[in-house]
């Protein structure tokens, strides 16, 4: 017997590996596209130091061998951390999110972290809304910051 067909089609299949070397133009390419660059943060820079800590954690996600998505992820021995996360606008609502936020809780879990931290802007209703159907959210908490390196 023929099984029914499913009602929406499949999510496509995400692979998800640690960043390489020859991924860093298709990464900065998708985070330029995504708004996640910031004129404070040199994104170069900023893929140079992950890879100085836990670079195994820095996970990029491929379909058919390109760039989709993106998560950098850090535990820092009390908290986990997940920056740069990041759809391809033209893959969004495709559960590549999800996937690769599963991925990032396996990854911590496995090391003993505890809990995971992350940033949102108050005024970016939309994350925050995809971060609340996975389980987050808001800590009674003011986020705080000092900046040490000036990358600019
Ligand atoms: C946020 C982002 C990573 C989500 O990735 P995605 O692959 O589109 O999300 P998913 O398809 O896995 O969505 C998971 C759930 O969240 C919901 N969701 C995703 N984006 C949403 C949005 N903008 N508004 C409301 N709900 C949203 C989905 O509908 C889905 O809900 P469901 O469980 O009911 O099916 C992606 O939109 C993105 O890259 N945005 C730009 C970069 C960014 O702002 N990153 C976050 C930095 S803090």
């Amino acid at each position: 017997m023929t099984a029914p067909a499913p009602s929406s089609a499949p999510s496509p299949a995400l692979a998800i590996r640690p960043f390489e070397a020859g991924d860093e133009p298709a990464v900065v390419a998708l985070w330029q596209a995504c708004g996640l660059v910031r004129p404070w943060n040199d994104p170069h820079k900023d893929i140079a130091r992950k890879l100085t800590e836990q670079p195994e954690l820095f996970l990029v996600g491929t379909l058919a061998g390109e760039v989709a998505a993106t998560a950098m992820v850090g535990f820092d021995g009390h908290r986990g951390w997940v920056y740069y996360l990041a759809v391809a606008p033209g893959r969004q609502r495709l559960s590549l999110g999800r996937r690769l936020m599963q991925q990032a809780e396996q990854l911590l879990t496995a090391r003993g972290c505890p809990k995971i931290n992350l940033m949102v802007r108050s005024t970016n209703s939309g994350v925050i809304e995809f971060y609340r159907k996975l389980g987050y959210a808001a800590d009674d908490a003011v986020p705080l910051g000092k900046r040490l390196i000036p990358d600019l």
